[in-house]
Order: C-alpha cells, then structure tokens, then sequence
C-alpha cells in the first residue's frame, strides 16, 4: 500500500509504527491480560466499565494483542490475548447482558485465536457468538435488533460492523442462513439508516410486529437528524466489509458515498473529526474513534477500487491520521492510551469526553498495520 505514498509520507508511517512498537510493547506487559477500555490518570483498570465483562469494547485489547503478534511474532502479545479471550468465557455463559455486539467482542478474541491459530476451543466460541447474533434476526422487519428490554424494534448503525462475524461463521459452516441475515440486514440499513447524501441515522425504530420503520431518534450525536461522525464511520468500513464479504456491489457503493461525505466534513475541519457533523461549532467537540474507524474503511476501499481512483480515499486516510497523531497523540509510555480525543458520545459524561478509547488506538493500529500490509482481516 505505501507504493502509492511520497517518501516522506512513507516514512512518516515507518516511524509512527516503530512508536507503536515501543509503546505497545510496554502496555502489553504492564496490562497483560487485563481487559481496559479508558485509562484513569493515565492508567487503565481491569473492567472498568458500565457493564463490567458484558461491555462492548472488552474484545478490543485483544484485537491490538493479535495485530501486533502477527506484525511482529512477539509471544507477549498471545499470552495476553489468549487470557481475554477466557476471561471473556463467563460473559458467552452468563448471557444476559449480551447484545447485537458479540461480534465486537469475539471477533477481536476468538474468532481472531482462531484465524491465527487454528484452536478449535476459538472456532466454538466464535461461532457460539454468531449463533446468538443470527438470534436476534426479526424477519418482519429484517434487521438485527439492537440492546435488550424493551427495545425490541430497535436497529442501530453500529451493528454494520458487528455482521463480519456472520459472514465468517457461515463459510465456517457452509451455512448460508447466516450471511442471507447479514445482507437482508444490509439492505434495511440502507433503506432506513442511510441517507440520500451519504450521513446516516443512529438508530431506526422499527415496528417489530409489521416490520414499518417507525422514527429515526437521535443516538449518540447531537440530536435527531444530526450526523454522528462514530456512526457515520461504522457505516463506512461497515458496508465496505459487507462488500468483501459478499462481493455484492451495492454495498461497496454505499461505503462510497459514505466515505466521500466523510471525507467532505473531515476537509472542513482541518482532518480533525468532530462528534457530530452537524452540531454547532462551539463548544469543540472531537471523536478520535470515528476517524480511526474511518481511515480503515478507506484504506479497505482502496482495494475495490480502479487504480485512478485510490488516491481520494489514501489521501484522506493518510490526512486524517497524521493530523491526528500530531494533534492528539501520547506517547509516553508511562501512561495507557495512544490516540486522545476520543468520545463516547455527543452528551455523554465529562469523563468520557476527549479522552483515549481502546477502540480509537485498536483502529489506529490497524490503520497504520494496513499501510505497512502487516494486518491481518480480523473482521
Ligand atoms: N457501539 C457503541 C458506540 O459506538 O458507542
């Protein structure tokens, strides 16, 4: 991939791997197989989160610990996987709190084991993780339901990146059932989530009974209407990956337009993204994790596109990164977390505002992995 870049830039990518390196190295024996999700005065602490072993982003260390072993054979970065991955065993047995999300959380862990490896233990899991997602198909609607209680019509935008692990455990199976649900999903994501100019809704309520799609509420960004950039992102790489996995050309054209309306709002702010796109300009708001998010989807593009057109989504991908690193990074080593900036969502806690997300810094590792070709497809 870095064929297409200047030598400068090439460089640039070299030396923020090398950065990478150094400060990964270190996490990984002082965090081992913790599972961290934001650092507290620079530390992360052992789940640390709104719900404890059942939370979202528990698979996302992990997914940096597989990267970084198969970019650099290192035997610390397993170990440490190997043990999230049994850790994350009591949330598959105690169930209740899982949700649309096992795919975040077991692609990263098992189902990463087992590409990598081949452990069959992984494969069960991964596939347990698939069984419980194609569970919570609603025909009527077509689409995934999102969360529990009584959100029973819910479909958010997230979930496109949750289906990989669909698509994955019907190859492993020769099932077609499952990547039939990934794609009818797909489909109503773009019926109801996406928008004719390429920004998209967080969440579409759906009828769970007759399937009409009911209101589009505001989710995580500023309000109804609005353009949450997380959201925007996961619909990016999201529908890209249901391209390469299914090769059918709608959803490639859909990350497309996506991208490019991102790439827009990225450009009108100096290649710093905000939390929202269409949220007023003070107070400053920025979400590190959409970008990172983003610049995956992009550099993912790059690879179905003609040679004449790669450059747009490099370019971009490249942009926003080295605007990023330089504004927002932290490489000391005595403090956890590499990418800042990072927000949970638009009105969320202060303290998840402009803070260093595990997912920011999984999405950066393998955006600059993915430049270098030293990642490996963990979706
Ligand atoms: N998937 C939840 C979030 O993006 O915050």
């Amino acid at each position: 991939m870095l064929n297409f870049l200047p030598e400068d830039d090439r460089q640039w990518v070299r030396q923020t791997y090398y950065k990478i390196q150094e400060k990964m190295q270190i996490q990984c024996r002082r965090i081992g197989d913790m599972i961290p999700f934001i650092p507290r005065d620079g530390r992360y602490k052992d789940l640390d989160t709104p719900t404890g072993i059942f939370w979202w982003t528990n698979g996302f260390w992990s997914g940096i610990l597989w990267q970084m072993h198969h970019a650099t054979g290192e035997g610390c970065y397993r170990t440490a996987a190997e043990g999230v991955e049994k850790r994350m065993d009591d949330a598959l047995a105690g169930f209740m709190g899982l949700h649309h999300d096992v795919g975040f959380q077991w692609l990263h862990t098992a189902v990463a084991n087992y590409r990598l490896t081949g452990n069959e233990q992984s494969k069960a899991r991964g596939l347990h993780a698939a069984t419980l997602l194609a569970g919570r198909y609603n025909p009527a609607g077509k689409f995934i339901r999102a969360w529990n209680k009584d959100m029973t019509g819910w479909m958010i935008i997230d979930c496109m990146m949750n289906l990989p692990i669909l698509y994955w455990a019907g190859k492993e199976l020769g099932d077609p059932r499952f990547a039939y649900i990934a794609e009818s999903h797909a489909d109503t994501v773009i019926a109801y989530g996406v928008r004719p100019d390429g920004s998209c809704n967080h969440i579409s309520i759906m009828d769970p009974i007759t399937g009409e799609c009911l209101e589009n509420p505001a989710g995580q960004g500023y309000e109804s209407g609005s353009s949450w950039s997380r959201g925007q992102a996961w619909a990016l790489y999201g529908f890209a990956l249901s391209y390469l996995h299914s090769g059918e050309r709608r959803y490639l054209d859909i990350a497309k337009r996506i991208a490019h309306y991102f790439i827009a709002n990225l450009a009108m702010n100096d290649w710093l993204p905000p939390a929202d796109f269409r949220a007023p300009s003070e107070p400053v708001k920025h979400d590190t994790t959409a970008a990172m998010c983003a610049c995956c989807g992009m550099l993912e593009i790059t690879k179905h596109v003609g040679e004449h057109e790669k450059a747009l989504y490099f370019r971009a991908a490249l942009n926003t990164l080295k605007a990023c690193v330089d504004a927002f990074c932290d490489w000391d080593s005595n403090r956890d977390g590499i990418m800042g900036q990072g927000t949970s969502q638009y009105h969320g806690k202060e303290d998840q505002l402009h803070v260093p997300i595990i997912y920011g810094d999984y999405f950066f590792v393998e955006a600059i992995l993915r430049l270098l070709e030293k990642d490996f497809l963990i979706w």
